[in-house]
């Protein structure tokens, strides 16, 4: 029997073909695992009105962990016209699987890691190690929206201030999650010998939300003398992390801030192509690379398949394999500072298998030393 059930899921797009590079590596890593694949992705909206179907969370309640590649989603008025003429009409709304896996899953830890790799050609500055803690489960994505301001809203006094043609988005930002995400940020950076914590917000403007969050914040980083506690405003760490990136470490914020701050992140260290993301709850978890599907690249076997392997090394320390996730670390350091396999997005003309074979290479040789 093999060791670990994960729950494939490529989704469409460049998904297949940046998981069937991560999957070349952890074989080489010798990674023991039953691989069940599940179906998600547009394809799913198409003809059956969901993307992420029943049968695919019931596959993932019966899984160790999941492997997530990428899913193309479309705005509102183009989703609607490429359903199944039978299911036209009837109000079938869609919401993206990703983020609906981290909130039926409780998945509320998005951990993103952005190293700069030694070497890389495109390393905003050589050594840059920040890791992004993203609240994963409420905020902005709780998916509570309306095209026009109901009625009932004009109940509250307050309410007289939105236009009824408006359309409104709610922002709900609780202390627990608030606590458990910035907890998370903190048991992090103690564990890895971390020195400081960012909480990052908009409190003087966003009072009521960005408040909550700050006041967890704050109370939780008193419980953590050793570890250097700092706060900043959304707005000023976007500057402050182009002029000064190495004064950061472990960063920590909401929803949206953290989707938004994690793509900066990732571009300081070379791009999507290098950015991989762990979804983490406290028994479940989805890894999977930050970038989209990319459709316009899908099948070209062009993509940086690196941000999937990397997520692959992720889910392999989450699933307690030290020693793999380490080989795929290290493989990964020293192909990019070997520097002769190299995508198109680091100027190079490798393709996206050739870019797995070198990985998985390497992977062997250390494994082997
Ligand atoms: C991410 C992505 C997703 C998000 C999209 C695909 C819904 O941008 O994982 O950062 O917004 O969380
Ligand atoms: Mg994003």
């Amino acid at each position: 029997m093999p060791k670990h059930r994960i729950a494939w899921l490529p989704g469409d797009g460049v998904g297949d073909e940046v998981c069937r590079a991560a999957r070349l590596v952890l074989d080489a890593a010798g990674f023991d695992a039953n691989y069940l694949h599940g179906d998600i992705g547009w394809e799913f909206w198409i003809r059956e009105g969901d993307a992420l179907p029943l049968r695919t969370l019931e596959l993932l309640r019966n899984t160790d962990c999941a492997f997530f590649g990428a899913i193309t989603s479309k705005p509102v008025a183009e989703a609607d016209r490429e359903l199944t003429p039978e299911l036209q009409g009837k109000s079938l709304v869609y919401r993206s699987p990703i983020v609906r896996m981290r909130q039926l899953l409780d998945l509320y830890i998005c951990l993103r890691p952005c190293r700069a790799f030694p070497g890389n050609p495109l390393n905003y500055r050589e050594g840059i190690d920040i890791t992004v803690f993203r609240e994963n489960t409420e905020g902005m994505y709780i998916g509570v929206e309306f095209p026009q301001v109901p009625q009932s809203f004009y109940a509250e006094k307050a309410m007289s201030r939105i236009p009824p043609e408006a359309a409104i988005s709610i922002r709900s930002i609780t202390a627990a999650s608030s606590r458990r995400i910035v907890e998370a940020a903190f048991e992090h950076a103690r564990r890895t010998g971390r020195r400081k914590v960012t909480a990052v917000h908009k409190a003087n403007v966003l009072r009521a939300t960005c408040g909550v969050f700050l006041d967890e914040a704050k109370e939780v980083a008193a419980l953590y003398p050793d570890i250097v506690f700092d706060t900043a405003n959304i707005d000023a760490i976007c500057m402050w992390l182009l002029k000064n990136p190495l004064n950061y470490d472990v960063i920590v914020t909401t929803n949206l801030f953290g989707d938004i701050l994690s793509d900066l992140c990732a571009q300081l260290v070379g791009g999507m192509g290098f950015a991989c993301s762990g979804n983490i709850g406290s028994s479940y978890a989805v890894f999977e690379p930050t970038h989209g599907s990319a459709p316009k690249y899908a099948g070209m076997n062009k993509v940086n398949p690196l941000a999937t392997i990397l997520a692959a090394a992720m889910m392999a320390e989450w699933l307690g394999e030290r020693t793999i996730a380490d080989a795929i670390q290290a493989a990964v350091t020293e192909v990019i500072r070997d520097g002769e396999i190299r995508t198109y997005d680091m100027g190079g003309t490798a393709t996206t298998s050739q870019m797995a074979e070198a990985v998985a290479a390497s992977v062997r040789a250390t494994l082997i030393a």
